[in-house]
């Protein structure tokens, strides 16, 4: 049988520190001798990072399907040429962000029904689906602190009704998906750190009996 890595993925809304705390988990994985792919959506490939280029562009107007299909392309080509051929050698797969984004985001926050985005999620990633979703959770006034004195991109730019229904929409799929788990984002980056891993570690220590 090919080795089977373990695919696990980073969501919640804008700024809830995705990107920082799969830095902490990579650098700590690495540490125990894994082999670990850190990737991000919509990205992980020189394509899907230009389709990235377009969705957070926010001189563009783009209608709720197209904004769908070009996640969906991109996540195309991420599962395909990146996160799948990294499992089948075995390692371990950090993305930021995967199908429960446009559940939270193209469903709950635009409003497509969840069983168009499923299918779409479904087709795009030929049924990959990862061993587990950790929803790193922060409030609004969160968002609006880091956000400060910088630039926004397309998303950044909607209203906070936008991401409250997408917060609420991660609350909703939490109870709904498999292998979702919730994790408090606000506090000290180094206590999130510890609440991720501690999450991650009954997986972690079956990945390495295998
Ligand atoms: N626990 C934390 N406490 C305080 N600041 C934090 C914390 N985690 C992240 N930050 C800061 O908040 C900002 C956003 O964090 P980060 O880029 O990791 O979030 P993200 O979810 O990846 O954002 P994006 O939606 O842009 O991808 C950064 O400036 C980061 O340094
Ligand atoms: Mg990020």
């Amino acid at each position: 049988m090919p080795p089977k890595g373990l695919f696990i993925v980073l969501e919640g809304p804008d700024k809830s520190g995705k990107s920082t705390q799969a830095v902490l988990l990579v650098r700590a994985l690495r540490r125990r001798g894994l082999a670990v792919l850190h990737t991000r959506e919509p990205g992980g490939t020189a394509m899907a990072e230009s389709i990235r280029k377009i969705l957070l562009d926010p001189r563009l107007r783009i209608l709720p399907l197209t904004e769908l299909f070009l996640y969906e392309a991109s996540r195309v080509q991420h599962t395909a040429q990146k996160v799948r051929p990294a499992l089948a050698r075995g390692e371990i797969v950090v993305s930021e962000r995967y199908t429960l984004a446009s559940l939270a985001y193209q469903s709950y926050g635009r409003g497509i029904p969840l069983r168009t985005v499923r299918t779409l999620n479904r087709v795009a990633t030929e049924g990959l689906s990862p061993d587990l979703t950790l929803v790193l959770d922060v409030a609004e006034e969160i968002f609006k602190e880091r956000m400060r004195g910088k630039s926004h991109d397309r998303l950044e730019k909607e209203p906070p009704s936008f991401r409250d229904r997408v917060r609420r929409g991660y609350f909703a799929l939490l109870k709904k998906e498999p292998r979702v788990a919730f994790i408090d984002a606000a506090g000290a980056i180094r206590k999130v750190h510890s609440r991720i891993l501690k999450k991650l570690n009954p997986l972690l220590s079956n990945h390495r009996t295998i």
